[in-house]
This record gives structure tokens, C-alpha cells and sequence, in this order.
């Protein structure tokens, strides 16, 4: 969806952008095309390898700077940069990124051997093997279920808990992979899938605390946005879509959400941003040719005047 994310983003010459999810620099460098010599994009990512790529870039093309920061650090870099009130868009791309998920050191992914760690941050947090080796056979299965939704929870953490009872720490992708197989069987439509999935995605969520770094960077966005600077957010998760969601209709039903949003203008946050447009999804010819863009959903809302 790339275009249509940079579409929804609306870059205009000399405008300032914040790239919070750098990855690759994909969408920086459709921004750049974009916003001719007088633009900015602050890029920004968690992971110490995306910033090593943003640095880069940033060494050939002066209109970017590199980061490394978390969602709920960015108001902080903004400031430094002496941007807040004055962004013009800023974009979230959530989850992982192509090299996190194929390098096989990293261990978010079960279809390579290599240590559990699933942090994005590798320098910051505990690793998922570190917090399977720590946590409760219950917070186990309840963060399966919660973050991954998955109807096994129960079961794969009373496994993940009698192979630690054993004496045998979890501390390889394979080796959860295959505790996981052991007690989920996939079958009818959802046979395809891999049945560690949700349990990998769960982890990785808790792991790099996920949702409560986007409440963060959602909550920072209309401090820092110029009045109709555009926010764009992709998603690939429907907790996440949900939280957008909530966050850029200023649903008040969200509990205990709005109280914790800071203040603009001396309004809550609720209100603060004007959706644009209905979530857009992935056409049929992307998710064939990307099966990650399945659950993607798009949404963009704008800091209301
Ligand atoms: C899907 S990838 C982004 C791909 C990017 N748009 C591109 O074109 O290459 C998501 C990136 O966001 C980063 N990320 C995820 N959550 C983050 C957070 N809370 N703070 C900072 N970076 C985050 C990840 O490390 C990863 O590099």
C-alpha cells in the first residue's frame, strides 16, 4: 500500500515529516521525492539496525535526520528538532519489519532456527525467552490469548511451563515452534497457518510492549502536528486497529484512554483529530502478490483546526 499510505500522508514541497516506523526507509523515500529541497523527515525506529539505515541515508541526503527512538519518546525529538505544533504528517508502519522477521538471530520468526529474543530494541527489555523463562504458566496464557488470540492458551503454556519444569529452558525459536505444534492441531480452513503463529505474534507484541508504545505515540501526535497536519497509521492487527480506531474518532467509551491523554489547547486529546476518509484495506492483487498486506488497515485522520 505504499502509495496510498504516501497519498494519505498529502507531502507538499518544504513540509516536515516524521517517518515514527523508519524500517528500511521505504515510505521516507517516497516522502523525499515528494517534498523537494526545502522538506524534512525526521526518521525515526527503535531498532538499532533500521537507524543504522536512516543514518545512511541521512549522510547523502541532508534533508534527513536518524533516531533512535521509541513511539513514546518521539514527542522528546520533535521538541529537540524545535518541531512540536509544526509537523506536517507523521506516519506509523506497525509491526515488524522484512529483515527483523528474516534474519534468524533476531528470533521473531518459527520458520528459522535462532534465539528467542523477538526484541526490536536487541539493547533494551528482556528477550521472550527471558520473560517465557520468568512469567507465570497464567500470564503466559494470558497474553496468548489477549495479544494473540489464541484458542490453545491454556495449553501451550502448561507445555511451555512442564518443559521449563524439566529443567529445559525455551530458548530457541524451533524449540517453541515445536512445543507449540505439539499441542495445537490446525485443521479446516486455518490448516495453512502455522500453529506457533499466534503465539509468535503474541509474544512479540508483549515483548516490545507494542500497544502501550502506540497509545504513546497515538497520544503525542496532536501536540506535535500542525492544525490539519495529517496522521497515517497502517496496521496489522486488529487490537492495534482498534486502538487507532478509538483513538482518532476521540471515542470517549474507551476505558481509562482519555483520561491518560495530555491536554491540547487545553482540551483532551479526545477531539483533537478529525478522521479522513473510512479505513482502506489491501486490494485482491496486493495480498496475493504480499500475504503479509492481509490484515492491513489503513487510516488517517488530521489534527482538527
Ligand atoms: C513494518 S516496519 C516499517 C517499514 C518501513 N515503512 C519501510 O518502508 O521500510 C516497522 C518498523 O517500525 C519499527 N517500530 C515498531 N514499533 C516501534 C516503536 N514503538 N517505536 C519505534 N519504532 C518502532 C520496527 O523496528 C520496524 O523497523
Amino acid at each position: 500500500m505504499l502509495d496510498e499510505v504516501v497519498e494519505a500522508v498529502a507531502p507538499r514541497p518544504g513540509g516536515c515529516y516524521v517517518d515514527c516506523t523508519f524500517g528500511r526507509g521505504g515510505h521516507t523515500r517516497a516522502l523525499l521525492d515528494r517534498i523537494e529541497p526545502a522538506g524534512r523527515v525526521l526518521a525515526i525506529d527503535r531498532d538499532p539496525q533500521a537507524v543504522e539505515a536512516a543514518r545512511e541515508l541521512a549522510r547523502s541526503d541532508p534533508r534527513v535526520s536518524a533516531h533512535h527512538a521509541r513511539f513514546g519518546e518521539i514527542g522528546d525529538i520533535v521538541s529537540a528538532a524545535g518541531l512540536t505544533g509544526r509537523v506536517d504528517g507523521m506516519l506509523m508502519d506497525l509491526g515488524v519489519s522484512s529483515p527483523q522477521l528474516d534474519e534468524p538471530g533476531r528470533g521473531f520468526s518459527f520458520l528459522h532456527d535462532g534465539p528467542l529474543d523477538m526484541r526490536m530494541d536487541p539493547g533494551a527489555g528482556v528477550s521472550a525467552a527471558e520473560w517465557l523463562a520468568d512469567a507465570s504458566e497464567q500470564e503466559i496464557g494470558r497474553i496468548l490469548r489477549e495479544l494473540g488470540e489464541e484458542r490453545a492458551a491454556r495449553r501451550i503454556a502448561r507445555a511451555v511451563a512442564a518443559e521449563r519444569g524439566r529443567g529445559t529452558p525455551v530458548e530457541s525459536t524451533r524449540r517453541l515452534a515445536a512445543i507449540v505444534a505439539s499441542v495445537v492441531r490446525r485443521g479446516g480452513t486455518r490448516a495453512r497457518v502455522h500453529p506457533a503463529t499466534r503465539t509468535f505474534q503474541a509474544m512479540r507484541m508483549h515483548v516490545n510492549d507494542e500497544l502501550g508504545e502506540l497509545e504513546r505515540g497515538l497520544a503525542a501526535a496532536p501536540h506535535l502536528l500542525v492544525p490539519g497536519g495529517r496522521l497515517v497509521v497502517l496496521s496489522f492487527h486488529s487490537l492495534e486497529d482498534r486502538i487507532v480506531k478509538r483513538f482518532m474518532r476521540g471515542d470517549d467509551a474507551v476505558p481509562a484512554y482519555p483520561r491518560r491523554l495530555p491536554l491540547v489547547d487545553g482540551r483532551r486529546c479526545a477531539g483533537a483529530m478529525t478522521p479522513v476518509a473510512s479505513a482502506r484495506r489491501p486490494r485482491e492483487g496486493e495480498v496475493a502478490a504480499n500475504p503479509r498486506s492481509r490484515s492491513a488497515v489503513l487510516r488517517v485522520a488530521e489534527r482538527s483546526r
